[in-house]
């Protein structure tokens, strides 16, 4: 698969077994543990950021150093992708927060669009689209479809678990969007979830499931 990026970190790996664990992990755990996901995964998706030259001082000398260039943006889909947020603003704090509001229709499976905020015009130049699950891939499609209508360049989708179906479906649509994600899991079943998967991401996060 080109331009799919499964991590082969031995902490995500480590981390998503727990957070799979339906009977170890309540709520309080699983938003720990996708904020640290998250943050690990933010280190592999910034990796080809781009940066420019700085001059800072130290105590003993003047010295050149590097700086983040472009201005990203953050897009979580609600509700899942909250959760997403801390884990990457912990490495990157100045990155702007655009919420995008989706849910798959039960019996389409196909998303339906209810909070959208963005402004007319693009502020930044990246997004990271923050989803853990990428599933018949509807949800992630929407929103790029929706970013690039803003006028955003260089778009990612970062998630935890994808379905085969949803990546290959997602780069039909977008294949110059990259997808970062914990793991590749075996399918979809007959309802849309992702087998082995976690379950509904949105209810365990929120604890209403
Ligand atoms: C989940 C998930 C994705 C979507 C993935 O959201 O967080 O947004 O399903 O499925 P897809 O790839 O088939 O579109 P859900 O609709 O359950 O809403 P929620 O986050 O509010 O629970
Ligand atoms: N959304 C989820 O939360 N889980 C799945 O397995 C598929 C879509």
């Amino acid at each position: 698969m080109t331009n799919v990026y499964p991590s082969t970190h031995p902490l995500v790996a480590h981390k998503l077994t727990k957070l799979r664990d339906k009977k170890n992990t309540d709520p309080k755990k699983f938003r720990e543990l996708i904020r640290e996901i998250s943050a690990l995964l933010t280190y592999e998706v910034t990796a080809d950021m781009r940066t420019k030259p700085v001059s800072v001082e130290t105590p003993l000398a003047r010295t050149e150093g590097l700086e983040m260039k472009e201005p990203i943006a953050l897009i979580p889909i609600l509700r899942a992708g909250l959760g997403m947020v801390e884990g990457v603003w912990s490495l990157m704090p100045s990155a702007e927060v655009w919420h995008i509001g989706l849910y798959r229709d039960e019996n389409t499976l196909q998303p339906v669009e209810y909070y959208n905020k963005l402004p007319i015009e693009p502020t930044v130049s990246v997004c990271l689209i923050l989803d853990p699950m990428l599933a018949t891939g509807g949800s992630a499609i929407a929103t790029v479809d929706l970013l690039k209508r803003w006028g955003v360049k260089r778009i990612k989708f970062v998630g935890v678990i994808a379905a085969p179906e949803g990546i290959n479906t997602l780069h039909k649509h977008h294949p110059d969007v990259p997808i970062h994600i914990a793991s590749i899991d075996d399918n979809l079943n007959e309802n849309g979830y992702i087998v082995p998967g976690l379950g509904d991401a949105g209810d365990r996060q929120f604890g209403t499931g």
